[in-house]
């Protein structure tokens, strides 16, 4: 399982360049399947969940190569369109292959990839939508079986929750659908926008991304190109509340400032400074961390849920109270257990965390119950007095690069063991 074994109390202070979003990559990669040819994205981070995303490639039929952050897919000759049971239950983002199966084969062999460590997961906004576009669903057992049998067609489809993984499937079969496609209340996360542009750039005619409304114009197929995945604003954040807890300063490079639009005023109510430098972002800690009120998580452009594990780890030893309600996912809050073995004190009541800010975390061994919750117990450790351990860093794997390397050439004491 892997565990992380950190010193705490050492001040991080330098610069990084972000690694590329796993959130911005994924998709991407489900695009390679439904365009003919070959795509390339460089800045490719090298997750697990990315080389799980590779071996689904692969088991289409296309080739595929990962070398120094760069992932070359040619998907030519791919010529099946099944996704296994277990490789759906164990990442279940594989579910936004969907719409590039039907987008390129007219058929799909996927499961319901079930819930996962936050929450219950349903895929209903997925199938609703590809309905309406002209898909068949039949059950057998977890297995479904969808198909297009008169194709896809374009439709006029009012999403009930701004799904990001149900926005980014209708991108990916919209464009190829016979007809013009209408998606009201979509996600506008920047993961979308760049899923839009590098589509568009492939011969797809899309409009609207990062509005509530998106236009797509059918095509009859689209062509690979090359794309540089962005930086992975998530990832960011952990680094940037990492260095608060030590009261250090960082400067962030391979970002877009704008996306982190929606975390600035809670790092300034906390009493971070984090502005704009050229082509940098210049993050700096107060000595002593305050309590930031309440921030409720929301879809973009209002706070992110995968920032909010990292928002409390941060806030755990500062002075004042604060209030964390997490409106996306039901279980999102299994970490602030682990945080409490620490000597935090933070109570759950349903979807509303409260923050009591201590004066200081003391180590403790603690284990990872998700990717971010995990990440947070790092962050919660740099900041504590005295030695942790963070176990079952496996989920952490799943979505940062080289998390123990980034932090040690920041000034953390952190060493992985096995
Ligand atoms: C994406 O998940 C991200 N994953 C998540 O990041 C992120 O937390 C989430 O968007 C919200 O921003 C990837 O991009 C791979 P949703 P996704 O569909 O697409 C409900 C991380 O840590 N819902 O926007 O699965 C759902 O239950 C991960 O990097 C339905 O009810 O998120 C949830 O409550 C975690 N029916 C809410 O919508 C559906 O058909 C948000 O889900 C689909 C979703």
């Amino acid at each position: 399982m892997g565990c992380f074994t950190v010193e705490g109390g050492h001040r991080l202070e330098g610069s990084l360049t972000v690694q590329g979003s796993k959130n911005g990559a994924l998709p991407l990669l489900a695009a390679s399947v439904l365009v003919n040819g070959t795509t390339c994205l460089r800045h490719c981070p090298d997750l697990t969940d990315i080389r799980a995303a590779l071996l689904i490639l692969d088991g289409f039929g296309c080739k595929t190569s990962f070398r120094d952050n760069v992932a070359v897919i040619d998907s030519a000759a791919a010529d099946r369109y099944s996704i296994a049971d277990e490789t759906m239950r164990e990442m279940r983002s594989s579910i936004v292959f969907l719409g590039a199966l039907l987008g390129r084969f007219g058929h799909a062999e996927v499961s319901a990839p079930g819930g996962c460590e936050i929450g219950l997961r349903p895929i209903d906004l997925h199938i609703e939508s590809l309905k309406a576009m002209g898909c068949v669903f039949e059950e057998e057992g977890s297995r479904l079986h969808c198909s297009c049998p008169n194709g896809l067609k374009g439709a006029t489809i009012a999403l009930s929750f701004p799904s990001v993984g149900a926005t980014e499937n209708l991108l990916l079969a919209a464009s190829v659908a016979k007809g013009k496609t209408r998606v009201i209340n979509a996600a506008r996360e920047p993961e979308i926008v760049e899923l839009a542009d590098f589509l568009n750039r492939c011969g797809a005619r899309i409009s609207g991304a990062g509005e509530g409304i998106l236009e797509i114009e059918g095509v009859a197929s689209l062509t690979g190109c090359e794309e540089t995945v962005a930086g992975d604003r998530i990832a960011a954040v952990t680094y940037m509340t990492s260095c608060a807890v030590t009261g250090g300063r960082l400067a962030v490079r391979g970002l877009d400032f704008n996306s982190l639009m929606p975390l600035v005023a809670p790092f300034e109510k906390a009493g971070c400074q984090i502005e704009r430098s050229g082509d940098a972002i210049n993050f700096a800690a107060p000595k002593r961390l305050k309590g930031f009120g309440m921030v409720r998580t929301m879809p973009y452009p209002g706070f992110p849920t995968d920032s909010q594990a990292a928002f409390t780890a941060m806030l755990a030893a500062s002075d004042g109270t604060s209030l964390v309600v997490e409106n996306i996912f039901e279980s999102r809050f299994k970490y602030i257990a682990q945080l409490n073995k620490m000597g935090a004190d933070i109570r759950v009541e349903g979807r509303i965390a409260v923050i009591q800010g201590v004066e200081r975390l003391h180590g403790a061994d603690v284990v990872s119950p998700d990717l971010r919750g995990g990440s947070a117990l790092v962050t919660a450790a740099l900041g504590a007095q005295g030695v942790s351990r963070v176990s079952a860093v496996h989920y952490i794997d799943r979505g940062y690069e080289k998390l123990e390397g980034v932090l040690a050439s920041l000034g953390a004491v952190i060493e992985r063991k096995t």
